[in-house]
This record gives C-alpha cells, sequence and structure tokens, in this order.
C-alpha cells in the first residue's frame, strides 16, 4: 500500500519536541512547543488539579457516557470564565457551549459546523498564525485567505493592514481571531482595535471565530476576555475555542470547549442541536476526566482561588523570562532590537530571530525554535537562560 507513497512531514511544532527527545546533548532547551515549564524545567500538575483529582475520586460513582455536549457543570463554568459571571450572554441564554477534546477539537467541531451550512465560505487566518489553523479548516474543506496582521519591521499589529483585510471579506466568510496572546507573535489588538474590529465585523456580516487558548496568559482571566465581550456586544453570531491545555496544565487531558453566541436563546438551542450531531459522528461524547477537574476547580471557591493564584505564578515567571532574556541579550551587545518581547503577551515571543539562526541553533546547540523565530519564553529557566543567551550571541554576532 505505502510502496508508492511518500511520507508526510514531520509536524512543525510537534515534530519538534519528538527531535528535542531523541538529542542526546545535556544542555539542550526546548523552546518550541507550547507547554509551560517552571524554574525547574518541568511541567508540573497543578495543586488545584491534584485537589480536584482527589475530590473526584472519591466521589466519581459512574463511567457512563457523559452527553453528547459533554457535562452540564463543565459548559455552565466555561461560560462563566468567557463571558463573567454576570455577563449578559448568560442572563440572556444565549450561548451553547460543547466540551471538546482539547483546543483543535473545539476548531475542527466548529469547521465541520460551519462547513454543513456555509459551504463556499472562505476562512481568513491572521498572517501569521499557529500552523495548525490551517491544516485544521483545509481539512474541515475550506479554502484559506490570509488577513494582515504582524508588521515585523515595527514589531506591533499593523492595524491598518487589519481594517483594510477585514473590511474587504465578504459576509458569510469566516474570520479567525486570536482571542489573546496571538500564536506566534505575542501581540495582540488593544481594547480599542478590538471594538473597531467587531464593529466591521458586525457591520459587514462575516463570522468571527475566536480562538482562545491562552486565557489568563496575557493580563488576567478577566482581562484577556476582552474581545469576546466586544463581539458579544454587537449582538453577532460567532464561535470561541476554549483550551484548559494551558491555563490548567492539562495538556494530555484534552479538555476544551466550543461555544456558539447567536443573538436569541431561541437560535442557541438550535446551534447546540447542530453542534450535537456534528460531535456524534466523529467522536460521539467527550472523554470526561479534564471537564469534570475543570468543572470541579471553578464550582469550588477554594479551588477556584487557588488555580487564579498558580495560573498567575505561570503568568508572572513568563514575564520575569522575557525581560531576563532581552537584558541577557543586551548585555552580550547582540545586534537588533529585541525590547519589543518584554511587551509581547502569553507564552510565546517572535524573537526576530531569522530561519537561518533558528536552524543554526539546533544544529550547533540543540536549542530548538519553531521555524519563522516563535520562542516559548516559558522554556526558559535561571538555570538555561546564559547558555540560550550565549549561543544567540555566537550565531548572531559572528
Ligand atoms: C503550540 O502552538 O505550540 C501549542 O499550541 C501546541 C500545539 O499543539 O501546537
Amino acid at each position: 500500500m505505502w510502496q508508492n507513497i511518500e511520507a508526510a512531514p514531520a509536524d512543525s511544532i510537534l515534530g519538534l519536541t519528538d527531535a528535542f527527545r531523541s538529542d542526546p546533548n545535556p544542555q539542550k532547551v526546548n523552546l518550541g512547543v507550547g507547554v509551560y515549564k517552571d524554574e525547574a524545567g518541568r511541567t508540573p500538575i497543578l495543586n488545584c488539579v491534584k485537589a480536584a483529582e482527589k475530590l473526584l475520586l472519591e466521589r466519581e460513582s459512574t463511567k457512563s457516557y457523559l452527553p453528547i455536549s459533554g457535562d452540564p457543570l463543565y459548559a455552565a463554568e466555561v461560560q462563566k470564565l468567557l463571558f463573567g459571571e454576570a455577563g449578559e450572554v448568560i442572563a440572556s441564554g444565549r450561548a451553547a457551549t460543547a466540551h471538546a477534546p482539547g483546543g483543535t477539537g473545539a476548531l475542527r467541531v466548529g469547521g465541520d459546523l460551519l462547513k454543513k451550512f456555509y459551504p463556499n465560505a472562505k476562512v481568513w487566518i491572521s498572517k501569521p498564525t499557529w500552523a495548525n489553523h490551517k491544516g485544521v479548516f483545509k481539512t474541515a474543506g475550506f479554502e484559506l485567505a490570509e488577513y494582515g496582521y504582524y508588521n515585523p519591521t515595527t514589531r506591533a499589529v499593523d492595524f491598518e493592514a487589519v481594517v483594510a483585510s477585514l473590511e474587504s471579506v465578504p459576509a458569510g466568510d469566516i474570520v479567525l481571531l486570536h482571542a489573546c496572546c496571538h500564536n506566534p507573535s505575542g501581540v495582540d489588538l488593544s481594547r480599542d482595535q478590538w471594538q473597531k474590529v467587531a464593529a466591521i465585523g458586525a457591520a459587514k456580516g462575516w463570522i468571527p471565530f475566536l480562538d482562545f487558548a491562552y486565557q489568563g496568559f496575557g493580563e488576567g482571566v478577566a482581562e484577556d476576555r476582552f474581545g469576546i465581550e466586544a463581539f458579544a456586544a454587537t449582538g453577532v453570531d460567532f464561535f470561541i475555542a476554549s483550551s484548559f491545555s494551558k491555563n490548567f496544565g492539562l495538556y494530555n487531558e484534552r479538555t476544551g470547549a466550543l461555544t456558539i453566541v447567536s443573538p436569541t436563546a431561541k437560535d442557541a438551542a438550535v446551534a447546540m442541536s447542530h453542534l450535537k450531531t456534528t460531535i456524534r459522528v466523529i467522536y460521539s461524547n467527550p472523554p470526561a476526566h479534564g471537564g469534570l477537574v475543570v468543572a470541579t476547580i471553578l464550582s469550588t471557591p477554594e479551588l477556584h482561588a487557588q488555580w487564579l493564584e498558580e495560573l498567575a505564578a505561570m503568568r508572572d515567571r513568563i514575564k520575569a523570562m522575557r525581560v531576563a532574556l532581552v537584558e541577557g541579550l543586551a548585555a552580550r551587545n547582540v545586534k537588533g532590537d529585541f525590547s519589543s518581547i518584554i511587551t509581547q503577551r502569553g507564552m510565546f515571543s517572535f524573537s526576530g530571530l531569522s530561519d537561518e539562526v533558528v536552524q543554526w541553533l539546533r544544529a550547533n546547540k540543540s536549542i530548538y525554535v519553531v521555524g519563522g523565530g516563535r520562542i516559548n519564553l516559558a522554556g526558559l529557566t535561571q538555570a538555561n537562560i546564559g547558555y540560550v543567551c550565549d549561543a544567540i550571541a555566537e550565531a548572531m554576532n559572528s
């Protein structure tokens, strides 16, 4: 069967982790995949997760199927995270939430659902975007188009390009936006800009699809939902893909959610019926554990408070490593202006390293960076930052 078929290329992000694992160099550093690491270089299980798992072990009485859309308590708690407890969207009952296997699963369920009703739509992705966005929506059968987003010269959002592109998107096309902590660039829209983008969406009639994989890694859980609030205020239909891989550290539990916001509760009920038929033919119903952990944490006041603290600690450590990296490069007189790394948000930074330097770092220093120069700041620790800065200095100054 496979004799005349070429092997597929390794995944640009997860494939890097495979290469990292098999690298024997004891000094190797993985700045590739977006996984949080603590100061000791470990990806810990959060204490609130351990405590919730203990409660679940005592309380759980069945392993029977969950409903197609997942546990209702999970959906209710996810909506509180997205809209705030007192959010108008919740009071109006105009959102439908289904537990999906991770953020990727949520994107794909949303893609398959949209394809049924908008078969000729294009999906507009930011330039640049997370590599897997392309694969997910292409595989769901969509043609892709790009909207301008990042300006490599100013290392900031090119808002004129955003506006010009999004004003040209026809009604019924789908626009994929990063709700916060843009992956890979780390540069986000300001509040003012979100409001303008939401107004353009409402006026033009395109369908916003917000990828929300890093809630809490920017400024905070409530602060980071500004883009969601801006679209909710317009009353349009829109989609949100949530991931709890990063903010709850539940990477291997595949815990995410797809939320469809509609103008009315009646519309939301119809949306939910189609969410269910879409999910039923892909994975039937979701795996329970991660969703139960998240629901338990969010609905137990002490655990909720503990989670917010642990999340803040992750966010603060990443911010500290941003400063340490910029200072480390400046101390070594590395050519170039890296100051924007400090103001970028979330786990990633567009470092400004060329693909040539990225390849050199991997081949000579066993430092793994995603093509395009995206660095996962959480991969840096006090123990390896000197090595990384020395290596970048050697690559760039020679
Ligand atoms: C990343 O961008 O590194 C993460 O979202 C992990 C992934 O699945 O690519």
